[in-house]
């Protein structure tokens, strides 16, 4: 059976761990203008059923960067779109490529696609869940202030598949996790619960930034809720993250996004770009960091 890559929860905290390292390792290496060969010949199919600039140009520079290559499909011009079912699709490409990414709505897509599948599957985002974008995250944090056990992260925003992640990773990499949503926007009760007292909701985002060690937003509309974005702006109004919250956390705090960002919204311009804002180096991390990932899944 391969390993699948579909939630945090899949890998062991060693394992994360370790990825976060040779992601890290990757990057220097990349700057030295090492060769990797370590997935020569290797194929990668990605199936997109939504839209992505950074997930799809990561995964696909990485598979060339390591000797392989990716390969973009999307439903329109696939049997995908026009209703061939989840599993036959599975079973066939997983006998012609290597590894298989997906974007997609329904968690239960990927969850479907992994069974059938021969190959590892990689969640590139679904409606629940997206974990690269957390390795990302967490190596950014390691570059930047070392280890985050036992660190404070304050969640500003929806309790999206985002927010869901992040709760995983403050299962995984042991820290503490504030989450400031609005009533009616909470994270998902059963994946909030898995994760015991490590994440508390605390309505007032000024509140949850307290002192902490990482403040995080994202869109208040994410991919397929388009057509909620004028109620969501009412419901959100009042948690963008600006620079008298950055002011509450800890000096030394980050901020993050996983992008792309509306500025005036859940951010203020003057929090993402400013001159020492990390958020370019997270999303260049997308690039080492699933290099790790696939080297680890698919790597002989
Ligand atoms: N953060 C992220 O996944 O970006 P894309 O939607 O551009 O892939
Ligand atoms: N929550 C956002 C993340 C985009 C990378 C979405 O799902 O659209």
């Amino acid at each position: 059976m391969p390993r699948h890559f579909l939630t945090l929860l899949d890998l062991t905290p060693q394992e994360l761990r370790s990825l976060v390292q040779r992601a890290h390792e990757l990057k220097r290496a990349r700057q030295r203008g090492e060769i990797s060969e370590a997935l020569r010949h290797k194929v990668l199919a990605m199936i997109f059923e939504k839209s992505s600039t950074r997930t799809r140009v990561s995964f696909e520079a990485g598979m060339t960067q390591l000797g392989g290559a990716a390969m973009f499909l999307s439903p329109n011009d696939t049997q995908l779109g026009r209703g061939e079912p989840i599993e036959d699709t599975a079973r066939v490409l997983s006998r012609m490529v290597d590894g298989i990414m997906i974007r997609t709505f329904a968690h239960e897509t990927v969850e479907t696609f992994a069974e059938y599948s021969r190959v590892p599957v990689i969640n590139g985002l679904t409606d629940l869940y997206h974990p690269c974008q957390l390795l990302a995250d967490m190596q950014t944090y390691f570059e930047h202030r070392g280890d985050i056990q036992g660190r404070t992260v304050a969640w500003i925003g929806d309790g999206n598949n985002m927010c869901h992640s992040y709760i995983n990773a403050a299962r995984q990499f042991d820290f503490q996790l504030r989450i400031a949503c609005p009533e009616g926007y909470d994270p998902d009760p059963e994946i909030l619960a898995a994760a015991g007292d490590r994440c508390t909701i605390v309505r007032d985002p000024m509140a949850a930034a307290e002192g902490v060690d990482l403040v995080v937003t994202d869109v208040w509309a994410s991919m397929g809720q388009e057509e909620e974005q004028k109620q969501r702006e009412k419901a959100f109004a009042g948690y963008q993250v600006t620079p008298e919250l950055m002011a509450r956390a800890d000096k030394e705090a980050l901020f993050m996004h996983c992008l792309p960002a509306h500025r005036g919204e859940e951010v203020a311009a003057e929090v993402i770009d400013a001159p020492d804002s990390v958020v370019w180096d997270e999303a260049e991390n997308r690039l080492h960091a699933q290099k790790a990932l696939l080297e680890f899944l698919m790597a002989q």
